[in-house]
């Protein structure tokens, strides 16, 4: 079987669009701070073009969850890899995630994070599958697009590891 991509989302498509997410965000925290924390690795590539379209002081930090092995199903399985460095307490916290799925890995970790005091907790995807979701509390605060129920790479997200570095969404198909 041999992987092909097909583009969904196209590279100016992505950038338009967490420019105008940037500029909201900016807009709804004008004259706060806000710490902005990526779910490694998917969230990398958003995380770095979004913190600078955003106009307010920004923090960065970065955490390490299980969800997914080298499948394209979610295990359910979800454990802390990587712990984040600095204290939540007091902060307006921004979860930023490449993809909501069955959203069984954010509503682990917004049940965890809720739990270290943050001024606030919001939650700003990239792309969210509303179709799968299975845990139907985690609710999208910000998000670039809504995707149709199909494997997507690029822009951080990976197929077993790969295609992380392209600079658009495509869909993997496989064919015989
Ligand atoms: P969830 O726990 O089912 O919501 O899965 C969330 C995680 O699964 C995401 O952060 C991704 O790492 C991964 N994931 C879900 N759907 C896709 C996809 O279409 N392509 C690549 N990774 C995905
Ligand atoms: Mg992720």
């Amino acid at each position: 079987m041999s992987e092909k991509i097909r583009e969904l989302i196209s590279e100016e498509k992505v950038d338009a669009r967490i420019r105008e997410i940037g500029q909201q965000i900016s807009r709804d925290y004008a004259g706060k701070t806000l710490h902005l924390i990526c779910v490694l690795k998917g969230g990398v590539y958003f995380m770095c073009e979004l913190s600078k379209r955003i106009s307010v002081p920004v923090s960065l930090d970065f955490m390490s969850i299980s969800s997914y092995g080298d499948d394209t199903k979610s295990s359910g399985v979800v454990k802390i890899v990587k712990d984040l460095d600095q204290p939540l307490e007091g902060k307006h916290v921004m979860i930023v995630e490449d993809i909501i799925d069955s959203g069984r890995t954010l509503g682990y970790l917004m049940e965890i994070l809720k739990k270290r005091n943050p001024a606030s907790l919001k939650l700003c995807t990239l792309l969210d599958k509303p179709d799968r979701r299975v845990v139907n509390s985690v609710e999208t605060d910000y998000c670039c697009f809504e995707i149709p129920d199909e494997f997507v790479v690029g822009y951080g997200l990976d197929y077993a590891q790969k295609y992380r570095n392209l600079p658009y969404i495509g869909a993997l198909d496989f064919e015989e």
